[in-house]
């Protein structure tokens, strides 16, 4: 009974797996794991490369960079005239900040980036309701959800073009963190997402809104982490400079499943399933280093240093006191 489905099997997966490549096609674990991480490599070589994002940001090894000052946001703090896109892409929910007049009025530099970034879109990456999906995990906790903003360098006009050089895109990463009582300020945005359950669905948002709104307190975003690495998905390419936000962005449990609940992929065959874990699994360091901002937690897990520190600490002020008098 099985070897008549095995040998269909041997013929047909390879065929599948051809045309998936030959179309570019990729996908995460939970839509199809033909097309899942493990295969994006075959689509596009980057994927397999050194520097890959996303990473486990490791505390107690990140390195202080007190060049790493405060970012300028710059139009974070007003709606632009016009209006927003809110997409299913098919992988993730989108909003794209292009395309409009906005578009030169959103963009950060300092905080160590060399460059002037202008906004280009957002995005999210989530889990399901067992499972967080942030991208970044810190210290090895993975938190429930992930927000990119991501930013093209202004040298560059497109972002086929910005992709071509190392210094080309700088994504800004949140992380989240789940609250009592519901975020608000994700009230357009979660109250869009039902009009985008299928892929390709979109919504024109009413009106826009600050950026900022959808952020942690401005005073409280001098902390994070820098490295350099890759973007999250196909076709992955190396030219992402990170930060990633030690604040957490609050929202509660039923804003977080509107998420889980009402996004689907694009049917598979005829399988329509929910867009659930679209998290690429944590790459290696490869010696990379991470940065820690000015005002960014590193002591956090440090017990060599606290233990040698606080003897040392204690024996001084024990000869101070008991010094010539
Ligand atoms: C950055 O945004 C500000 C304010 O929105 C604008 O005045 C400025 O021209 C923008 N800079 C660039 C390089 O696009
Ligand atoms: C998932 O995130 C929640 C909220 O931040 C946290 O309490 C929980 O420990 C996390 N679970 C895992 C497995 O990391
Ligand atoms: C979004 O969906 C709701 C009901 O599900 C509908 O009332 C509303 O008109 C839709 N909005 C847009 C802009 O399509
Ligand atoms: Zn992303």
């Amino acid at each position: 009974m099985r070897m008549p489905n095995l040998g269909l099997t041997f013929i047909a997966l390879p065929l599948v797996i051809q045309a998936a490549r030959a179309a570019g096609i990729w996908c995460y674990e939970t839509q199809d794991p033909k097309c899942g991480p493990l295969h994006w490599k075959d689509i596009s070589k980057s994927c397999g490369g050194e520097s890959q994002s996303p990473i486990n940001i490791d505390r107690r090894k990140a390195h202080r960079d007190r060049n790493l000052d405060e970012i300028s946001f710059e139009g974070y703090d007003q709606a632009p005239p016009g209006r927003w896109r809110l997409m299913n892409d098919g992988h993730t929910v989108i909003m794209s900040l292009d395309g409009t007049s906005t578009a030169e009025q959103i963009n950060i530099t300092k905080g160590g980036l060399e460059d002037n970034y202008r906004g280009l879109q957002f995005h999210f990456h989530w889990g399901d309701h067992n499972r967080n999906g942030s991208e970044h995990t810190i210290d090895g906790h993975r938190y429930p959800m992930e927000l990119h903003l991501v930013h093209l360098n202004t040298k560059y006009k497109t972002l086929s073009e910005a992709k071509g050089h190392p210094n080309g895109i700088a994504v800004l990463s949140f992380l989240f963190k789940i609250s009592g009582a519901d975020n608000t300020n994700y009230n357009t945005i979660v109250a869009g997402l039902r009009n985008i359950s299928r892929a390709e669905d979109y919504v024109d948002l009413a009106s826009t809104f600050s950026l900022s709104n959808l952020l942690p307190r401005v005073d409280l975003l001098s902390k994070y982490y820098r490295y350099k690495g890759s973007l999250t998905t196909p076709g992955c390419e190396e030219v992402v400079t990170w930060t990633i936000f030690e604040e957490q962005i609050p929202i509660s449990k039923t804003q977080l499943s509107a998420f889980v609940d009402t996004i689907y992929y694009k049917p598979v065959a005829t399988a329509l399933l929910k867009m659930t874990n679209n998290f690429r699994p944590l790459q290696p360091l490869n010696g990379r280093k991470i940065y820690a901002s000015r005002d960014a937690t590193i002591s956090h897990g440090h017990p060599i240093a606290v233990n040698l520190l606080v003897p040392l600490l204690l024996a001084l002020l024990a000869c101070h006191f008991s010094g010539p008098s």
